[in-house]
């Protein structure tokens, strides 16, 4: 593909992302239903999945931002397959949402190109700080998924049910970007990352 071809692929991969909400089919391995939940409980539901869908947005930016400046084919294949589970992520996420009546964050557009910019450069280092860039990533999506597993209300069981299975994944994304030879981030690129994402995450968990 020339150069055209792969950003206009790209322009057009993000507005499907971004627009077509994807949601889980009844043939999908998860088996979603709605529930009852009073209005305090789904209020606060959908604060955390709203900010978990905005997660998943900007997880794709991420690797695909590095996957288009990637030469090396092995991790260029390994960052699309990691972004394909990302993707099933994102579906729940839309699933779950749907079905407690929220919406998503007006500012996903702006989360993804930001998360776009931030992957290529990531992607344009050194293998070991591009897969650093991945394990530190997936590192923080694991603490805050611990810290947002608890923030659902005890009576949403379905919730909760779906941030477990997506942290197993995320899990095994960390441990595939040491095995692919990460090397541990300098501290203070650790520290924007995570201040980054607490400020989109607040955003996000109210519009
Ligand atoms: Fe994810
Ligand atoms: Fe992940």
């Amino acid at each position: 593909m020339s150069k055209i071809d792969y950003i206009i692929n790209e322009i057009e991969y993000a507005v499907d992302t971004l627009v077509n909400v994807k949601l889980y089919q009844t043939t999908d391995s998860v088996n979603l239903s709605s529930d009852n939940l009073n209005s305090d409980d789904k209020l606060q539901s959908i604060k955390v999945m709203r900010v978990n869908h905005m997660g998943e947005i900007c997880a794709q930016a991420l690797y695909r931002g590095q996957a288009i400046v990637t030469k090396d084919s092995t991790i260029k294949e390994e960052l699309y397959k990691m972004c394909e589970e990302e993707k099933n992520h994102l579906k729940l996420c839309s699933t779950r949402l749907k079905e407690l009546d929220g919406r998503t964050s007006i500012f996903n557009p702006l989360w993804y190109v930001s998360s776009f910019a931030l992957g290529m450069v990531a992607g344009l280092n050194e293998k070991k700080w591009k897969m650093g860039f991945i394990e530190e990533t997936e590192k923080q999506v694991n603490e805050h998924l611990d810290e947002y597993i608890n923030l659902v209300p005890k009576t949403d069981k379905r919730t909760k049910e779906i941030l477990k299975i997506i942290k197993e994944d995320e899990k095994r994304h960390q441990k595939k970007a040491g095995e692919l030879g990460s090397e541990e981030l300098p501290n203070n690129m650790k520290n924007f990352m995570s201040i980054f994402s607490k400020c989109i995450k607040k955003v996000s968990s109210y519009i």
